[in-house]
């Protein structure tokens, strides 16, 4: 048994704010915009770190973070190694959920959606604006792949630095970006008691339709 704090005693109450259908934007989209630059005004890094999770094609969960680099109506966008465990898993199942926890408002959002790459000339366009280090990092590790010690990528990292010292450093082939399209959201509020407010929206022919669910 563990010597410390007995997690059961950690609790916190929920009361920083309520959600009624009526406050919510038609468009799902425009109400995580709404939430997603208020929680940027407290903290603009933590506002795009959001949980991507995948399963594999014969159902095995994972799930990771990822920093969410753009949205709007056509999808929530991040990019990553195509390599990776994510990226195998996308390649079966291109199902996948999206979950940001903005702690400092209590609030939960939820969005399922299928997954497609984006094109190549947008990962060659993000890719081209990331710092020199990410670049060359990104392009010395094939992520999720076993290495033999850091010294390995440590090597690798500085062949890559000076193989190309003044030049622009290419995109790797196997990096890129993924959008998810949203068929599915749900809004969550902390509330008291625990009889929190959950909104969800679905994606139906006629549009977006909303309903309360039970907390
Ligand atoms: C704050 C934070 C931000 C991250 N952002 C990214 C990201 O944008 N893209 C990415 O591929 N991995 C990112 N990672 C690393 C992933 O969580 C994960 O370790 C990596 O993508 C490999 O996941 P996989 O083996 O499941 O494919 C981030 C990790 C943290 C903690």
């Amino acid at each position: 048994m563990s010597s410390g704090k007995d997690l059961t005693e950690i609790r916190r109450e929920y009361a920083a704010e309520e959600l009624h259908m009526s406050d919510l934007a038609a468009d799902p989209v425009a109400q995580f915009a709404q939430w997603q630059q208020q929680m940027a005004k407290l903290d603009p890094e933590d506002s795009t770190s959001m949980v991507l999770a995948t399963a594999s094609s014969d159902g095995c969960p994972s799930a990771r973070i990822v920093l969410l680099k753009h949205f709007d109506s056509d999808g929530f966008c991040w990019y990553t190694d195509y390599l990776s465990q994510k990226g195998e898993e996308l390649d079966g199942n291109p199902q996948a959920e999206l979950l940001f926890y903005w702690r400092m408002l209590e609030r939960q959002v939820r969005i399922w959606g299928t997954v497609e790459r984006l094109p190549r000339a947008e990962a060659e366009r993000y890719f081209s604006q990331r710092p020199r280090g990410s670049q060359l990092s990104a392009a010395a590790s094939v992520q999720s792949s076993v290495v033999s010690g850091r010294s390995e990528l440590e090597q690798r990292y500085q062949a890559l630095d000076q193989r190309y010292q003044q030049e622009t450093i290419p995109c790797p082939e196997n990096w890129g970006g993924y959008r998810l399209l949203p068929q599915r959201f749900e809004f969550w509020q902390g509330r008291p008691n625990r009889l929190h407010d959950r909104i969800v929206y679905s994606q139906q022919l006629e549009g977006w339709q909303r309903v309360r669910i039970t907390p």
